[in-house]
């Protein structure tokens, strides 16, 4: 019964896919508005289409309403958050269109189901939140996913990388610009599920955020989770103001990959220069900061690897390894 439940919850949310799909090649505001926003930014019509990329008219209720007219269960419609019932004036149950006024970027599984979507906003001055995503339901869970997954898995393996980035243009770019390995935790501060799905594929994970204080200390906490699952993560971090779609789209190929190449960095050396940026000649603050890169190199399980980024850490901030090693030991003993 439960799996029924499931099965009833993915075909409703794959019709969705498939009417906003629709909407957005077929009806008057899908070519005027959503059309007109993808190719704003740069995607291709066979990006958009590679992406299943929707649009989702104003209308408060015609996607309910038609996929109640084609047979698709209230009960379903809503425990997928696609649609909100409500009671109208008269008291009648309604049911509005959580999507409206959006485009649409449906969000796969690993095998290609569609699980959810994330709803943009066409019009940055509307008080509306610029994302509006699906809720947590039976087949939704926003701490497991990762946005692109699938579009990446084989990509992921050949590579034996991993870029992650924070929201679905920056996949959709990259991806457009023939870099294939990459997915988005979705604005959502990254959970060790979503570091175990990437896990399947590679154990190398590169943090690719935006050019903005909260895009820098979501890196700072990633990295630590990535740790903690027994990855090697490095880091990139992209021009102030900029993030990955906006420098893919402005890029060649071989500029954003030269530029990859050149500043990205494992996390030991990321720390360094971002913590002794921020600590100058304060030798308190300097002592913080390798406090901090041993806090860290604590959360990796593999002593061997511990042992090659005490070495590392030792070398960059001059100071010995048996300090580090002792301090890491408090440390370790602490957490029992
Ligand atoms: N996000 C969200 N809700 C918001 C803002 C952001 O769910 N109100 C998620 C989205 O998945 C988004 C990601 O966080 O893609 C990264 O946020 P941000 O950098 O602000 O958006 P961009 O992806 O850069 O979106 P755009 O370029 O369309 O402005
Ligand atoms: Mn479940
Ligand atoms: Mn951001
Ligand atoms: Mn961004
Ligand atoms: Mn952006």
């Amino acid at each position: 019964l439960k799996a029924d439940k499931r099965e009833s919850l993915f075909l409703v949310s794959e019709y969705a896919r498939d009417y906003f799909q629709e909407h957005l090649w077929e009806s008057q505001g899908g070519r005027a508005i959503g059309q007109t926003y993808f190719k704003e930014r740069g995607f291709t019509e066979e990006t958009i289409r590679f992406f299943q990329l929707g649009y989702c008219g104003e209308s408060w209720d015609e996607f309910s309403k038609t996929a109640l007219e084609k047979g698709y269960q209230s009960e379903f419609l809503t425990g997928t958050g696609l649609s909100i019932a409500r009671d109208d004036k008269e008291g009648e149950q309604r049911y509005i269109d959580r999507f409206r006024g959006r485009v649409i970027f449906p969000i796969h599984s690993m095998s290609g189901r569609v699980l959810g979507f994330g709803g943009r906003i066409l019009d940055q001055n509307k008080k509306a939140a610029k994302y509006l995503n699906s809720p947590e339901s039976d087949i939704y869970h926003k701490s497991k996913v990762l946005y692109g997954i699938y579009y990446a898995k084989k990509s992921i393996a050949k590579e034996d990388n991993c870029f992650l980035v924070e929201g679905y243009t920056d996949v959709i770019q990259f991806y457009q610009k023939g870099i294939e390995n990459v997915v988005a935790s979705s604005g959502t501060a990254l959970t060790p599920e979503q570091v175990r799905l990437v896990s399947r594929l590679t154990k190398n994970i590169t943090v690719l955020f935006d050019g903005d204080a909260a895009g820098q200390r979501a890196a700072l906490r990633g990295v630590d989770l990535i740790l903690e699952q027994g990855l090697a993560v490095k880091v990139c971090t992209f021009p102030e103001g900029q993030d990955p779609d906006s420098f893919a789209r402005a890029h060649s190929l071989q500029d954003v990959q030269e530029y990859l190449a050149e500043n990205t960095l494992d996390f030991i050396r990321f720390k360094a220069k971002l913590l002794m940026k921020e600590a100058g000649d304060d030798p308190m603050k300097r002592a913080a900061t390798i406090q901090d890169m041993v806090n860290s190199i604590a959360r990796i399980p593999s002593r061997i690897q511990q042992e090659i980024y005490v070495q590392e850490c030792a070398g960059l901030m001059r100071i010995s390894e048996q300090v580090l090693y002792s301090s890491l030991a408090q440390l370790q003993e602490r957490k029992g």
